[in-house]
């Protein structure tokens, strides 16, 4: 099963409900896991857009390329977290987002695998008892924002997109977009190289209309391999093709980036 596919076929109709015996977790959060508390600095009462205003001293490090103490990462695990981490870093300067938000996109690419290589028995207990059920595969993400959300992380954007960055979710912001994009396209991978290379040069002109291609394939490959698709794939490939046109060029890109 691949690690980093959309979709392998670890659905199970229950797991996007995950059934902890606890309420259906407000809109904008990622799983029912990262509302079980954990710490007191979890309990913060920043909103949203306030924890998205001054970047979380962990956030700001991963900015510049620190991995966290707490990471489980092989070497080769790390070189990718850089590249992808160098390709958003890139895509941003030349949308010429703020300097936060490039530092945020560079973050999210050195966080979103820091815990890609930990073993899944302890990422299950880092979770709650009731995920046994759910893959290794698809471990890394979820424990990783909890990681991050017990460590003071508020932004719930950024969590998202660590959480999800391997299925896609219909909520993604710019930075989880971006990251789904790099995470697919990024050099070092060794299958697609040709089509990867295209995307790559049309990014991030053409943020849109390669996301929308990269999702598609991720998809395809999935129901090739006679898979089944998690809803919130789904979700994000319909979200996609119901967005209204962007504006063409540099202009939509950033429209999209910043969202
Ligand atoms: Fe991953
Ligand atoms: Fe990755």
């Amino acid at each position: 099963m691949g690690f980093d596919t959309f979709c392998p076929d670890f659905y199970r109709p229950a797991f996007h409900r995950l059934p902890l015996g606890l309420p259906d977790p407000p809109p904008g959060l990622p799983f029912r896991l990262l509302l079980v508390p954990t710490s007191p600095v979890s309990s913060s009462k920043k909103s949203s857009s306030d924890s998205r205003s001054a970047l979380h001293p962990l956030v700001e490090a991963a900015g510049r390329g620190e991995v966290p103490p707490w990471a489980r990462v092989s070497q080769g695990r790390r070189e990718h977290m850089e590249r992808v981490s160098r390709l958003l870093g890139k895509w941003a300067r030349t949308l010429k987002l703020p300097p936060e938000e490039e530092m945020r996109w560079r973050a999210a690419g050195i966080l979103h695998d820091a815990l890609k290589n930990e073993r899944p028995a302890v990422l299950r207990k880092t979770l709650v008892p009731d995920l046994d059920h759910l893959p290794d595969a698809l471990l890394h993400g979820p424990a990783a924002a909890r990681r991050l959300k017990e460590e003071g992380v508020s932004d719930k954007d950024f969590l998202r997109a660590v959480a999800y960055h391997t299925l896609g979710h219909p909520k993604m912001g710019g930075v989880g977009r971006a990251l789904v994009v790099a995470d697919y396209i990024e050099p070092g991978r060794r299958d697609r190289k040709k089509w990867k290379k295209s995307r790559r040069s049309r990014m991030p002109q053409e943020f849109p209309l390669v996301l929308r291609e990269v999702v598609r394939a991720r998809i395809l490959g999935t129901v090739g391999r006679d898979r089944t698709l998690h809803p919130e794939t789904v979700g994000l490939w319909n979200k996609l093709a119901q967005e209204s046109p962007w504006k063409q060029g540099t202009a939509g890109a950033r429209q999209m980036a910043l969202r």
